[in-house]
């Protein structure tokens, strides 16, 4: 535990370097079942921000896991510090102006909740967008075969099989991912950005 430090407040607010770079910093926030399509929905709407100039970067869970988190698990205490994590890690992201998008299983609420408060805290916009697909549909996807190996017991705490996914009650967007296309999830969250004058 770190001990006698001291916070260095900068010479620039959050809102003057937004009023100069012409861009409000916010993370949207994916959750879901693995196979959902948190990452596919992630990637395109990344890619269509980019292409409107805006300044946009994606934290994925499996890509992250290579490098900063790869000291974590998936037991209940190594996904609360993933989510700890990334929470502190999209907020320094969204500080500096940039559409932060996460896409993570973040299957546990009070995670999520801590994440937001953070960021509201620090007077920055959260927006959570529960990527939802019923457990039968992502296993039938199950594009990289982890469904079949924890339905064999290959693979331990797997969410959804063995271990909890507990779904968003009140999120800002809510996308059912077996009966929405991809161009349509990435039309309604620019559209949502748009009508709240993210974009
Ligand atoms: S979490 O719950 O938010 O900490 O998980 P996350 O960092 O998003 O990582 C999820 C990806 O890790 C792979 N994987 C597992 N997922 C769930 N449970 C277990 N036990 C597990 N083991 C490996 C899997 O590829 C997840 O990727 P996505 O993109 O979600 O399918």
């Amino acid at each position: 535990m770190a001990t006698n430090i001291t916070f260095h407040p900068g010479s620039v607010s959050a809102e003057e370097r937004s009023q100069l770079l012409k861009q409000k910093g916010i993370t949207i926030w994916f959750t879901g079942l693995s196979a959902s399509g948190k990452s596919t929905i992630a990637c395109a709407l990344e890619q269509h921000l980019l292409h409107l100039h805006k300044f946009t970067y994606r934290l994925d869970g499996d890509n992250i896991r290579f490098g900063l988190n790869k000291d974590l698990g998936f037991d209940e205490k190594s996904r609360n510090e993933n989510i700890r994590r990334i929470g502190e890690v999209s907020k320094l992201f969204a500080d500096s102006s940039c559409i932060a998008l996460t896409a993570f299983i973040s299957p546990y609420r009070a995670d999520r909740a801590v994440a937001r408060e953070l960021h509201e805290k620090a007077g920055l916009a959260f927006i959570e967008v529960f990527v939802d697909a019923p457990l039968h549909v992502v296993e039938q996807r199950d594009p990289k075969g982890l469904y079949k190996k924890a339905r064999a017991g290959e693979i331990k705490d797997f969410t959804g099989i063995s271990a909890p996914y507990e779904a968003p009650e009140n999120p800002e967007i809510h996308i059912k991912t077996d009966e929405c296309d991809v161009t349509e999830a990435v039309k309604r969250i620019t559209e949502y950005l748009s009508q709240k004058g993210f974009i």
